[in-house]
């Protein structure tokens, strides 16, 4: 629909949307295309900070599914995280109608910090979100699972409950029916 430079002048709708974020080159982008069915909806890149806007995809007329810009890449500069920071904080806090934020977490790393700090920020603001576990083709059943417990272990130390959780591939499609029937019953207001 739309791409923002200002998180204050994002669209004005009344449709329940779900913000796609994580650590860049988690594979949002590609999620979003795998989620959709659009090959080359959101842009994908194997150079990490591709997107830079806050990106409004207007799905059915039902719901909007909002690509933002990927937090804490090796290379980026502390000023620049910081800067990142004060613009999404702008759009998570005061985004009426955001429903949920699906964290990407690439399945293939132990627990991150920069992942941890950003869920605990969440959950302290009182901001819904669910965990994504997206690349899951790239390891081993048992390596993934062992992986989730550990974050599950490390997120149990600061929240006494646990999110929803989802694993995605976006090259076999995987978690693609789980998320959507997640977003389903969380716009109808079902509880997740
Ligand atoms: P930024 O916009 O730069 O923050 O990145 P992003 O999080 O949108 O990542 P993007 O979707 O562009 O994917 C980054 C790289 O990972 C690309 O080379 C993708 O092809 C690859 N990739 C993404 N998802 C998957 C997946 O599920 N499986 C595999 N094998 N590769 C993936
Ligand atoms: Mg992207």
């Amino acid at each position: 629909m739309i791409s923002s430079k200002d998180p204050e002048k994002c669209p004005v709708t009344d449709k329940p949307e779900f913000a796609f974020v994580g650590r860049s080159n988690v594979g949002k982008s590609s999620l979003i295309n795998m989620l959709t069915g659009f090959k080359n909806l959101a842009k994908t890149s194997t150079e990490p900070g591709k997107t830079r806007l806050i990106n409004h995809f207007n799905i059915n007329d039902e719901w909007f599914l909002v690509d933002l810009p990927g937090y804490g890449y090796a290379k980026a500069l502390r000023t620049e995280r910081g800067k990142w920071l004060i613009f999404i904080q702008k759009y998570l806090l005061f985004r009426q109608n955001l429903q949920c934020v699906m964290v990407l977490i690439d399945a293939r790393h132990e627990p991150l910090a920069i992942d941890l700090e950003f869920m605990n920020w969440l959950g302290e603001n009182q901001v819904p979100f669910a965990m994504v576990f997206t690349k899951s083709d790239k390891l081993t059943k048992n390596h993934l699972s062992a992986n989730i417990e550990k974050y599950k272990a490390e997120m149990l130390k600061s929240w006494e409950f646990l999110p929803s959780l989802f694993i995605s591939s976006s090259e076999t499609g995987a978690g693609r029916d789980d998320m959507l029937d997640f977003i389903e019953d969380v716009t109808k207001g079902k509880p997740a």
